[in-house]
């Protein structure tokens, strides 16, 4: 396997640092968005991203009980802790640390997601990926992944990262969509560590820092719990993370990048689509039972 990195001409900048907003969904779940609605144009084709940590049972134990969406698909990540997914199409999924689920929620599904322990660790994210109009209401698809078949790579840089979707530094991630060609990649830096990540210019990207100390995006210091916009500069092929030699600790990221749709995007909650008629025709979908299968 060939660990050296590829050699950046530029990286690109840091735009701009967003902290994430406490929130609760589901049923009581606390949890951080860190991608809001007000960035979903910017950051095209991505809609959302959830962060959810604790040790606390109440601020999980409610889980999410059923509920429907259309339109896009969204991203499990597990980093710690276990939930268990159900739907209408019939899948039962266990999600277990460092397996990841995707789910292509198309024309219409309904599914929980239930935590299946009552005490210690609850982490991980949801990250909701746009589908392009043509695409929105095609038959829903579920996959789970296990931890094993998620592609790793060690590199003689002091970076190790996990391929969830996308392809970087020759290896295709677990996951691979067309039209949005998301790249999603779990990060983590040793001290001295550097990892130089391609990434074609015209694609929005984004940098979650998760847990672990400041690591470097590009020239900037970035803190931990800060998502940065990395600017779209066509004279930059790719983002540059890099962790000094006297950090006190490992640094995690987590970054996404993938094609923008330029297309209108209008949400109402779970239901995401291009028109306001199309959600109307989702909600009422739902309330006639005739959302999903
Ligand atoms: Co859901």
């Amino acid at each position: 396997m060939n660990t050296s990195t590829a050699s950046l001409t530029r990286s690109r900048r840091v735009e701009r640092l967003v902290r994430g907003q406490p929130t609760s969904d589901g049923d009581g779940v606390r949890l951080t968005r860190v991608l809001t609605q007000p960035l979903q144009q910017r950051l095209d084709p991505f809609l959302m991203l959830d962060a959810f940590g604790s040790d606390a049972a109440s601020d999980y134990i409610g889980g999410f009980p059923d509920h429907p969406h259309r339109g896009f698909e969204t991203v499990t990540i597990m980093k710690a802790g276990r939930m268990r997914h159900r739907d209408s199409v019939g899948n039962v999924g266990l999600l277990e640390p460092g397996s990841v689920q995707w789910m292509t929620a198309g024309r219409g599904i309904i599914h929980s997601e239930m935590p299946e322990q009552e005490q210690g660790r609850m982490a991980g994210f949801q990250l909701w990926v746009n589908l392009a109009a043509q695409d929105k209401m095609q038959p829903p698809a579920y996959r789970d992944i296990a931890p094993a078949d998620v592609p790793q790579l060690q590199t003689a840089d002091g970076a190790a990262l996990r391929v969830i979707a996308g392809q970087t530094h020759g290896l295709a991630g677990a996951v691979t969509r067309p039209t949005t060609e998301p790249l999603v990649l779990d990060i983590a830096l040793r001290p001295g560590g550097r990892l130089e990540v391609p990434l074609p210019a015209g694609h929005n990207a984004f940098a979650y820092v998760y847990g672990g100390v400041p690591l470097a995006i590009g020239d900037q210091s970035v803190a931990s719990e800060h998502m940065a916009i990395l600017a779209n500069d066509a004279t930059a092929d790719g983002v540059l993370f890099a962790l000094p030699a006297d950090a006190a600790g490992e640094a995690h990221v987590l970054l996404v990048a993938g094609a923008p749709l330029r297309q209108p995007i209008a949400q109402y909650g779970p239901f995401v689509m291009n028109t306001v008629q199309e959600l109307q025709q989702a909600v009422s979908d739902y309330q006639r039972g005739a959302l999903a299968g």
